[in-house]
């Protein structure tokens, strides 16, 4: 490999461990759908899992765009945080810690999604590829919005459950996590 790589071949690599990593997301939600206890998380996830397969077809079209097959290549952290997730879903399986345990699989995949379509989006900047940005931004605004969703879930159901069995008016106006 004499040739130097450039900001264009990153780009291409990155987009492909994205494109893995959003086919795995893919496999991932409906197992957090069926395992989520609460309705709002259920459907929350099976709504993700709709989006996502959008966010798949726009990674297409910006292989397209390169002119490039859409191919994978394997990526380990996605890897890792799915695994962390299914070992939560065993672990608390059947108690009222599981939903903030799912959630807090969800975010992390969510916080990795972002990681990478906001750098995909400012190198699809900094290389003029302005139909690219669009498509990324697209999924990068949905990722956010999740995430958003998310962390009120978490809040709610924190406030509910997984407080070792008080209800949230026995707890009075006790709300902090921290
Ligand atoms: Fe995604
Ligand atoms: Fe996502």
């Amino acid at each position: 490999m004499a040739t130097e790589k450039t900001l264009n071949d990153l780009f291409l690599d990155t987009l492909k461990d994205i494109y893995f990593a959003e086919k795995q997301i893919l496999k991932a939600l409906p197992k957090m759908a069926r395992a989520a206890q609460s309705e709002e998380g259920k459907a929350g996830f099976l709504q993700h899992r709709d989006e996502t397969q959008e966010q798949i077809a726009r990674l297409e079209q910006v292989f397209e765009l390169i002119g490039k097959p859409a191919r994978g290549k394997t990526c380990e952290a996605i890897q890792g945080i799915l695994a962390e997730g299914e070992e939560i879903m065993e672990e608390y399986k059947g108690t009222a810690a599981l939903d903030a345990g799912l959630i807090s699989s969800a975010q992390a995949v969510e916080h990795y999604e972002i990681a990478r379509y906001g750098t995909l989006k400012s190198w699809a900047v900094q290389l003029g590829m302005n139909e690219a940005v669009t498509l990324l931004d697209a999924t990068l605004q949905e990722e956010i919005a999740t995430d958003q969703k998310l962390t009120a879930l978490g809040e709610a159901s924190a406030n509910v459950k997984g407080t070792g069995g008080q209800s949230a008016s026995a707890k009075g106006s006790i709300k902090r996590v921290s």
